[in-house]
């Protein structure tokens, strides 16, 4: 059976004490999880030494970063690279998501390279897709995603990436409070599992954990999930609530 995921994405919100608040109370709100459902909690990278301390020996918690370097080490001021996220027992890295590739620019490439600083590294890679409104609104949005997948993943092997998931989120949907439909995410899923079956082979695209991220909160969350290519989401917003990340949790 596919993994399930549920991850918050805390970007830039939450000082430190508040961060592990809203630790402690999710984990107390969670207990006695399915043994597939992985919960991923991802602060800013300063939260994460106390976290990993916090979060230990919980079975289905697992530490996420937001970003790494595409640099193992180097004359980067200001950089985090996977290895040190590795070094202190992160286990997830979310690489590519939009507001990284629109406010710093990344390209495809530069999240290429930090697929492979993830995988050189044993962090499970949390690959970001997703179009813009305008391709959406020009019907490109399906050659669109699938050319970001080839331009990023497609140099890799499919046993480099065991351990990558993908995540959908269309930029249209990002905290504006406007999801996509299930019908909606859940054909950009099967379109996503098609491309890597087609590249890589049938039982790789069937193994592969493929969330949704956008607007998604208690109220939508249990539609969403219910879609047979929708293995769960990466949440914003509604991530630094304890009740209602807890209530996404509890939606499978
Ligand atoms: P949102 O963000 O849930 O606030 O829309 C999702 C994301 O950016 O990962």
């Amino acid at each position: 059976m596919r993994k399930k995921i549920v991850a918050g994405n805390w970007k830039m919100n939450k000082q430190m004490e508040e961060g592990l608040k809203l630790t402690f109370a999710i984990k107390e709100a969670n207990k006695n999880l399915p043994e597939e459902l992985e919960v991923v909690l991802a602060p800013p990278f300063i939260h994460l030494y106390a976290m990993e301390e916090l979060l230990k020996n919980q079975p289905n918690f697992f530490l996420g970063a937001q970003n790494c370097h595409e640099e193992e080490n180097g004359a980067y001021t200001g950089e985090v690279s996977a290895g040190m996220l590795a070094s202190i027992g992160v286990d997830y890295v979310i690489i590519g998501h939009s507001e990284r590739r629109k406010y710093c620019h990344e390209t495809d490439a530069a999240v290429a390279n930090k697929l492979q600083r993830a995988i050189d590294n044993d962090l499970n890679p949390i690959l970001c897709v997703g179009e813009h409104l305008e391709i959406r609104n020009e019907n490109k949005h399906f050659q669109y995603v699938q050319q970001q997948i080839e331009n990023t993943l497609f140099s890799f092997t499919a046993d480099q990436m065991q351990d990558l998931v993908i995540a959908y989120e269309p930029v249209w949907a990002i905290g504006t409070g406007h999801n996509a439909t299930p019908d909606q995410a859940e054909e950009m899923h099967q379109h996503i599992r098609q491309t890597l079956q087609d590249h890589y082979s049938k039982s790789f695209a069937n193994n592969l954990t493929i969330i949704y991220g956008g607007s998604c909160k208690p109220s939508n969350a249990s539609d969403l999930f219910q879609q047979p290519d929708i293995d769960g989401g990466l949440i914003g917003g509604a991530s630094l609530s304890a009740d209602d990340f807890s209530a996404i949790i509890q939606s499978f």
